[in-house]
């Protein structure tokens, strides 16, 4: 980090401006490197970078300044020992799980979960000979029976998308642990702000940067992070000769994002809780899902391992999909999207859209219905959500 300082700085601080590595320029915000390449002095520097001995950069796919100011700064936030970036959280995702596993391995997962998570785990992976369990990921029995056997690793997401169900980071990491697995969170609902899952016992993190880090629909990325050996030696090679790159642009994007993104959760989980309060009272609704909630099932959990509730509720209306289409089409400031964590207020219906390839059985099976809407609170003013809310629900009547 480029700071006169050798004090240990605090979150806020590093979100700010860990990872700055400036120019010789001295410029004040980070510099973008939009270059593929770089130029050596000779051709025993070239020898030298390829074989180790030197350490600088050689090629944008292994490697790039502003990507690395990004990998660094999100380490720091997170409180871990090394991030390497992606092209998109999928590819996060991917290569997250593939990197570390091979034929005859066996991955355990909860239910629920994004439909892509779902699909690299339950059809992707068992194309190379790794067999998928799913369980029900907020029971610990269950858990303890898939995990009483050897297991190469353990992938979850709390809260999970889009039901929001909250899983037992330290007693789940430590039957996988027993088992012999790794355990990989993906933490895009909770945000480095609000949890910290290898604090929670964790051994690897995933982000789709695309949503809380970027903020503001304007660009894909993704995160890995873990201790220096899982990134360095099991990550490392995979990225590199695969490349999922993160382009040098896209990582300033997020690297701005970066340093507004405690300012913005906060402003996301209070409108979040105002919504679901709002949503609550009102007779349209069979059931508000928002970990705030004293009437979420988990909302004891949540408080033990999360610092905050983020910004994401999701709702059963009543009537099903019609109703679900009338709230949607009825809303005028909330925008119809499925993407999330973004400024502005987007409400989706999974059941045709995010997880609209699981089979229906299998989408009951996670908790969605046809009457269920995600909606991703955002920064506008909290009554305005709820009036057009309100408004959106009184046209379906
Ligand atoms: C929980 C979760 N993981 C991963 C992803 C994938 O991220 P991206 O769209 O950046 O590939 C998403 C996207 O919606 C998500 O919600």
């Amino acid at each position: 980090m480029t700071t006169k300082t050798t004090r240990t700085l605090r979150p806020r601080t590093l979100s700010v401006r860990a990872g700055t590595a400036r120019s010789g320029f001295s410029e004040t915000s980070e510099a973008i490197f939009m270059n593929s390449g770089f130029v050596y002095g000779s051709a025993e520097e070239a020898e030298q970078s390829f074989d180790g001995t030197l350490d600088r950069m050689v090629y944008s796919r292994f490697k790039n300044p502003t990507v690395a100011m990004f990998e660094d700064r999100l380490a720091a936030v997170e409180g871990a020992e090394a991030c390497r970036a992606t092209g998109s959280g999928m590819a996060a995702v991917h290569a997250a799980l593939v990197c570390q596993l091979k034929a005859g391995d066996r991955v355990v997962a909860p239910r629920a979960l994004f439909g892509s998570c779902t699909w690299i785990i339950n059809d992707l992976l068992p194309r190379f000979g790794i067999s998928a369990h799913f369980v029900d990921g907020t029971d610990l029995d269950q858990w303890k029976q898939a995990l009483s056997q050897p297991t190469a690793v353990v992938f979850l997401e709390t809260p999970s998308n889009p039901t929001l169900e909250i899983i037992d980071l330290p007693a789940v990491a430590e039957l996988a642990h027993q088992a012999g697995a790794r355990v990989v969170v993906d933490n895009v609902f909770a945000t480095p702000i609000l949890q910290s899952p290898l604090a929670l016992g964790a051994d690897v993190v995933v982000y789709s940067a695309t949503k809380h880090i970027d903020g503001q629909g304007r660009c894909l990325g993704g995160a890995i992070l873990g201790s220096h050996e899982f990134c360095n030696d099991v990550l490392g090679p995979y990225l590199r000769h695969t490349g999922p790159a993160l382009s040098p642009f896209n990582a300033w994007v997020l690297l701005k994002g970066l340093e507004t993104l405690d300012l913005r959760v906060e402003r996301h989980c209070a409108n979040a809780l105002a919504v679901a309060r709002f949503l609550e009272s009102r007779p349209e609704i069979e059931k508000v899902i928002y970990p705030g909630l004293g009437s979420h099932p988990q909302h004891e959990l949540a408080k033990s391992q999360m610092r905050g509730f983020g910004g994401i509720v999701a709702f059963h209306l009543k009537g099903g999909k019609a109703a679900a289409y009338s709230l949607l089409n009825g809303l005028e400031v909330v925008d119809i999207s499925n993407n999330l964590g973004d400024s502005k207020s987007l409400a989706c219906h999974p059941w045709t859209t995010t997880h609209q390839r699981l089979a229906p059985e299998a989408k009951l099976a996670q908790g969605i219905g046809e009457g269920l809407i995600r909606l991703s609170v955002g920064l506008e003013d909290a009554q305005d959500l709820i009036d057009d809310l309100a408004l959106a629900l009184k046209k379906g009547i």
